[in-house]
């Protein structure tokens, strides 16, 4: 890596800074940059499970798209599955969750409760958060050690069951997203408007579904909730376990008791989450999970014009509570 410096701005080594040597870089100079030092980075990314390009001429979303483009390492894909608030920009990419700035997201690897999940997940800062709203990073090998091994074990060899119910055009559910976004309609979820269609990318990325009245749709699946990375071989944890239970942890007391009166209809429960055999989940074993997710959490300030990398697999993100405008953007490839 001729032109670019590497540095590391934590002890936790995620992720790794790179900034171009001379300042002043041209966009096309960088763009070729990207290609010929390609293998340099991709393995760069493999040890350290996320890289953040600093200081470079990246200025709105074709720039993102262009260092996506030219990192090349995979194809766009869409958000399918995912139940985030988000808005899609162009093509692949997105604004990061819409979720309130008052909610902390935990980490997480993206779409991990979805078969074809991506490997690798991009963010663009387009408007750095005046205060907090951090996109937080943490490494899933570490995660997968520090979990209890009684909890590790239980999770790895039982599986996981993820359930979602989403509707189709409702007045209540237009209603409550204006005050707060919060669900999204399975038009969104699965960009497409045609029952066979939902029912076609179902069978594709291994979902159950089931329509219920006043056109909801069930869907669930079965994954596992610890991985090996396919090409370094490591172990870790990769599961949305903590983001599928509701609980006055991570929504907050009053959000927890709303949620659980307004979404109590069978048909319409937002998220539920089981062991594969469709056992409970201890509740003291997700509040573990959240302990050592938020012991394993890295904060690292946002800079306009930052892009960060990560692995899918070996890195997880979040985002942190923030007030004032954030403009971030996001986009995956698999
Ligand atoms: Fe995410």
């Amino acid at each position: 890596m001729t032109e670019f410096t590497a540095e590391h701005i934590n002890k936790e080594q995620l992720p790794l800074v790179i900034k171009p040597k001379k300042k002043g870089i041209k966009k096309q100079d960088f763009w070729e940059l990207l290609k010929s030092d390609g293998d340099q980075l991709r393995k760069q990314l493999l040890t350290y499970g996320g890289l953040l390009f600093r200081d470079f001429p990246i200025e709105n979303e074709d720039d993102f798209s262009s260092v996506i483009d030219h990192l090349h390492l995979g194809k766009y894909i869409n958000y399918i599955g995912g139940d985030s608030p988000r808005d899609k920009i162009k093509g692949g990419v997105y604004t990061s969750t819409e979720a309130p700035p008052s909610i902390k997201i935990p980490l997480h690897n993206e779409l991990s409760f979805v078969k074809n999940h991506p490997k690798h997940i991009y963010f663009y800062c387009h408007i750095a958060p005046e205060q907090g709203g951090e996109t937080i990073v943490g490494d899933a090998r570490k995660v997968l050690k520090a979990v209890d091994p009684d909890v590790r074990k239980r999770f790895s060899e039982k599986g996981l069951k993820y359930v979602s119910c989403y509707y189709r055009d409702s007045a209540l559910m237009n209603m409550l997203n204006r005050f707060q976004r919060s669900h999204r309609s399975w038009l969104d979820v699965f960009e497409v408007n045609d029952k066979n269609e939902v029912e076609r990318l179902c069978r594709e990325n291994e979902f159950a579904y089931q329509w219920n009245q006043h056109d909801w749709l069930k869907i669930s699946q079965t994954r596992p909730a610890t991985m090996k990375h396919p090409e370094t071989g490591e172990e870790v944890w990769f599961n949305q376990v903590h983001l599928y239970d509701f609980n006055p942890r991570l929504l907050g007391m009053w959000r927890y008791v709303a949620a659980k009166m307004f979404y109590c209809r069978d048909h319409m429960k937002l998220h539920e989450v089981f062991f594969s055999d469709h056992s409970q989940i201890p509740r003291k074993d997700l509040y573990h999970v959240l302990d050592v997710l938020d012991a394993n959490t890295i904060y690292f300030p946002w800079q306009k014009g930052d892009v960060l990398v990560l692995d899918n697999v070996l890195a997880m993100h979040g985002r942190a509570v923030f007030n004032g405008k954030r403009r971030i953007l996001t986009a995956m490839t698999g």
